[in-house]
């Protein structure tokens, strides 16, 4: 069993305080994925599991036994980093043996614990070869063979795979998960790259300044983001915020005015929305159709094949809709888009979601 319990976890580093206390259970094999803008504390949380860097405060639980206070080598786990640091020297048989000639473990057993993780990684063709004669990608799988000579009980990968080219990215992706499949294993895997996180997580944790903004499955965060921070972070193109205002609420949900005019009345709960409060109705690009709703002047068109990005401005803002690929518009047209209240969502002047007043079936 290896289930991963942080219980309010802080860190300043001097005057800085750059983790808030944070909660987190991570289940036993499952693949959790940290993301969130540069420097809101990622890494430092990675460091901070994998006993590199010390809480200031807080306890740090690996299969139910406190490691808090454990050397890293003790701890259970292996980390895997961006920068991936193989001896140029060795071979790749002696760079994924090295934990293990550390270990003194004899000759036998060295052998078939590395053959083991060359089959898994497919490198046994590889294992006499350099570094040097390694293309980035098999660099990587060596560097993670390393790790998993040690048998850990929780894998961590600081953004392992930001070093390599995009089709490589795609692939190391697909090998990750398939590896983690064969393995079993719990992992913690650290992105900025959310393609990344939705393809690979089981579970996803979204940080924001040293605090969980939210932790769910890729599809929660999608269909239920409860930030406007997360709504935004998560999705491709962006969600479009627009400005509107209060009017009212009914059995119909909360009616509101965006600003330039157009009304709408959205399935979410009241909350403490009060008639005349400011708020923003999030649309995502891929839920926006043509139609009569409200208009928009098309600055940009770009035609994907399969689908037409459009972008304009609606309400004095930039606005960002996902036609059909062959949609019959054109730079400069003035388009009719229309958006199904049930796929808008509403954030207050804090930037917290409105609840749903019925929740629409979830995506597994
Ligand atoms: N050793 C250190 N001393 C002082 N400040 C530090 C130290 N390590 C990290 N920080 C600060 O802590 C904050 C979080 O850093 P961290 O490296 O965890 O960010 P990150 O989320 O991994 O970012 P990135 O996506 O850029 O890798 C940053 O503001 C950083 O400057
Ligand atoms: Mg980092």
């Amino acid at each position: 069993m290896a289930t991963l319990d942080l219980d309010s976890i802080t860190k300043t580093f001097g005057a800085a305080k750059v983790l808030h206390g944070i909660d987190l259970a991570i289940r036993d094999k499952e693949f959790v994925v940290f993301v969130g803008p540069s420097g809101c504390g990622k890494s430092t949380l990675l460091r901070i599991i994998a006993g590199l860097e010390e809480a200031s405060s807080g306890r740090i639980v690996i299969g139910g036994r406190d490691v808090s206070r454990e050397a890293p080598v003790d701890r259970g786990i292996a980390m895997v980093f961006q920068s991936y640091a193989l001896y140029p020297h060795l071979s790749v048989f002696e760079n994924i043996a090295f934990p293990l000639r550390v270990a003194r473990l004899g000759e036998p057993e060295v052998k078939a614990k590395v053959e083991q993780a060359a089959a898994i990684l497919k490198l046994t063709d590889k294992l006499p070869l350099r570094p040097g004669q390694l293309s980035g990608g098999q660099r990587q799988r060596v560097a993670i063979g390393r790790s998993i000579v040690r048998n850990p009980q929780v894998f961590l990968f600081d953004e392992p795979l930001s070093n390599l080219d995009a089709a490589l990215r795609g692939d190391m992706r697909v090998e990750l998960s398939q590896l983690h499949r064969e393995l079993g294993a719990t992992m913690v895997y650290v992105t900025h790259d959310q393609v990344e996180a939705m393809t690979m997580a089981d579970r996803i944790v979204v940080l924001n300044a040293g605090k969980i903004e939210q932790f769910g499955t890729p599809m929660e965060l999608y269909h239920h983001p409860q930030t406007r921070f997360v709504a935004t972070f998560i999705g491709q193109p962006n969600m479009n915020l627009l400005p509107a205002t209060v009017k009212g609420a009914g059995p119909g949900g909360l009616s509101v005015e965006l600003d330039g005019g157009h009304a709408m009345t959205i399935p979410v709960e009241t909350g403490s929305a009060r008639p005349g409060d400011r708020v923003e109705v999030g649309i995502r690009p891929e839920n926006v159709e043509l139609g009569s709703g409200f208009d928009m002047p098309v600055r940009v068109l770009e035609r994907l094949g399969g689908v037409s990005i459009t972008y304009g401005k609606v309400a004095g803002q930039r606005f960002c809709a996902t036609l059909p690929g062959d949609a019959p518009i054109h730079e400069g047209d003035r388009v009719g888009l229309a958006v199904d209240p049930r796929h808008a969502h509403v954030f207050d002047a804090g930037g917290r979601v409105l609840r749903r007043l019925s929740a629409p079936t979830l995506v597994a």
